[in-house]
């Protein structure tokens, strides 16, 4: 079974999902992570054949991000690094071989899988599809919280990144038509990875 969550950055996809993966004893993908390690794997290596070179990456997802030998897992979360993701998730070839990866992954067993497509590209059959959302100046303070920067700063670059990601060409943000969409703003992860456990609960009845 698939658990899909998508959603704008700082909505609380990832505490959500890996919580809920806990809960539910089903395995976590975190795909931002691949478009992280992509994008920082690649930022080095220039233009063209993008596609190719993704294809080939050596990318394991885990306790720690690796890409072959290197460790990842800290430098995949900094600004520069975010937007180099959001920057490289615009390329077509590359999300294709991303998105392929993601698919065989999800082709077995039980997952929870984060992102910003799983239920409209990656898995599109998923059992069950959450459009986890919160108000741009909430996602942003809790962005801010984590990054000890001023969250007035995180909206601005947030503002960008959102624009980025759901005006693209390919597979833009968006939610699925068979989303449930929760809002979190006012909420807490605890409330709403009850909800979420609630219904896919329901769902495999
Ligand atoms: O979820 P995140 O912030 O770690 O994602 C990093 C970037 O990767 C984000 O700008 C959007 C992109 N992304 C995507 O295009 N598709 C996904 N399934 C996951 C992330």
């Amino acid at each position: 079974m698939v658990v899909a969550i998508d959603g704008p950055a700082g909505a609380g996809k990832s505490t959500v999902a890996r919580l809920l993966a806990e809960k539910l004893n089903f395995t976590y993908l975190d795909s931002g992570a691949m478009y992280r390690a992509a994008a920082v794997a690649l930022d080095s290596a220039g233009e063209g054949h993008l596609g190719q070179q993704a294809a080939n990456l050596d990318i394991r997802l885990g306790e720690r991000v690796l890409v072959g030998d290197r460790d990842v897992t800290d430098v995949i979360r900094t600004t520069e690094a975010s937007e180099a993701a959001s920057r490289i998730a615009t390329v077509r070839s590359v999300r294709d071989a991303l998105v392929e990866r993601q698919r065989k992954l999800l082709a077995e067993g039980d997952w929870v899988a984060e992102g910003r497509d799983i239920g409209t590209v990656v898995c599109p059959g998923a059992e069950l599809k959450v459009f986890l959302t919160a108000s741009p100046e909430e996602r942003a303070r809790r962005r801010a919280g984590q990054l000890a920067t001023d969250w007035r700063t995180v909206l601005r670059d947030q503002t960008l990144r959102d624009e980025q990601d759901s005006t693209r060409e390919h597979s833009p943000l968006r939610a699925a038509v068979d989303a449930i969409e929760i809002d979190s703003t006012d909420r807490t992860v605890e409330d709403v990875v009850t909800q979420i456990a609630g219904l896919a609960r329901t769902v495999r009845r």
